[in-house]
């Protein structure tokens, strides 16, 4: 039996008995699967990988921190972005750490499972300690009144053993849609919370490393966490609600549509910034044939805080010649100037409109 208030070692392992397949969540994997693969054909074929993808990372990063409550403004990200030595606030700093987790688990699922080991390091990487699985009780989930809604399981091996049996499933062959499986093993995750802090993130970073290793896509590009946003409370309900009444069905209903809503809102992301890069591209070297070069346009794309230092680091020039560079796009209006501190920024505020909206 469930009591909220202790620690829940019967936590069933997946998949639960519940029915997976009713009319209703077939047709709704169906149409999130043709979202998705949409998405995953327009990553792949677009040019200027790398830089999209740093980009939308960024965001993912902010928002999902921001989930927790770590908050940030897009200036001070995209600042403390574009010089991880400049002065930053600890929750920029987070923010950077988030990214820079999901990267690593990127790289990492090529060479090894996506198992036990990545997860921890994951974490780690996230809150910058070196901690691990729980070995102290104590650990629980409190609504905003404080009052404990989920108490997670306790002992070191027991919450190793439901790792095991996750990674077992998560990885076995048994004929279950992968998106449906994404949303089980995002609820597994959670109930057993296996860390001290950051298992809502290192969560949401799982969820997108399932899915590039299962294939369904290859970059990175897939990010729940603006959804979740703004579809906070049933988030939390639903997550509440597995546990408590069984609830699978409406919360499986909630990742698919999760996964359906964001595929079709970055892919259309994508196109708005691909066309404006195109619009720049022509304009630049139209107006300022002199200065135009292939290079450039993908260094004022990369982020919306440019600085002569990206374009010099690029091979783009002396210091100098970079600031030409620069000084004219912001002639033209394709850059705004700004001068914060001893830093001089070249805003890119058309990309900062499309990242933000
Ligand atoms: N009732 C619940 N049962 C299981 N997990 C929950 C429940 N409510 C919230 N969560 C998960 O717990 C996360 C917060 O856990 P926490 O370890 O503090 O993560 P972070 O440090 O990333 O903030 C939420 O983002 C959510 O994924
Ligand atoms: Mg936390």
């Amino acid at each position: 039996m469930f009591d909220r208030n202790a620690p829940f070692n019967d936590l069933p392992p997946l998949p639960p008995t519940a029915e997976l397949e009713s009319k209703a969540i077939l047709k709704k994997a169906i149409t999130a699967s043709r979202a998705l693969a949409e998405l995953k054909g327009m990553a792949e074929r677009m040019p200027n990988q790398a830089m999209l993808i740093d980009s939308l990372v960024l965001q993912e990063a902010r928002a999902s921190s921001e989930i927790e409550n770590i908050l940030t403004t897009n200036d001070e990200l995209f600042k403390a972005a574009s010089d991880e030595a400049l002065p930053a606030s600890a929750e920029a700093k987070e923010v950077l750490r988030y990214r820079q987790a999901l990267n690593h688990g990127f790289r990492q699922i090529k060479e090894r499972p996506l198992a036990t080991g990545l997860f921890i390091e994951i974490a780690q990487l996230i809150k910058e300690t070196d901690f691990s699985v729980r070995r102290m009780p104590g650990t629980r989930i409190a609504n905003s009144q404080n009052e404990t809604i989920y108490t997670p399981p306790e002992g070191e091996a027991v919450i190793r053993d439901k790792l095991r049996e996750l990674e077992n499933f998560m990885h076995a062959d048994d004929g279950l849609d992968v998106l449906v499986k994404m949303a089980l093993v995002h609820y597994q995750f959670e109930a057993i919370h296996p860390f001290p802090d950051g298992n809502g993130r290192t969560g949401r970073i799982l969820n997108i490393l399932y899915l590039v290793d299962r294939s369904l896509l290859n970059l990175p590009v897939l990010y729940l966490s603006r959804y979740v946003i703004d579809h906070k409370a049933a988030y939390h309900e639903g997550l509440r609600r597995v546990t408590e009444e069984g609830a699978w069905a409406d919360w499986v209903l909630y990742m698919l549509d999760a996964v359906e809503q964001t595929s079709l809102r970055t892919h259309q992301q994508i196109t708005d910034i691909l066309a404006l890069m195109e619009t720049v591209r022509e304009r630049v070297q139209r107006e300022a044939p002199a200065v135009y070069s292939k290079d450039l346009i993908e260094q004022i794309f990369r982020q919306p805080y440019c600085k002569i230092a990206f374009l010099e680091r690029a091979g783009m020039g002396t210091r100098q010649t970079c600031s030409k560079y620069l000084r004219e796009l912001e002639r033209l209006g394709v850059l705004t100037g700004q001068k914060i501190g001893r830093e001089v920024y070249f805003i890119n505020q058309e990309l900062y409109k499309l990242l933000t909206r």
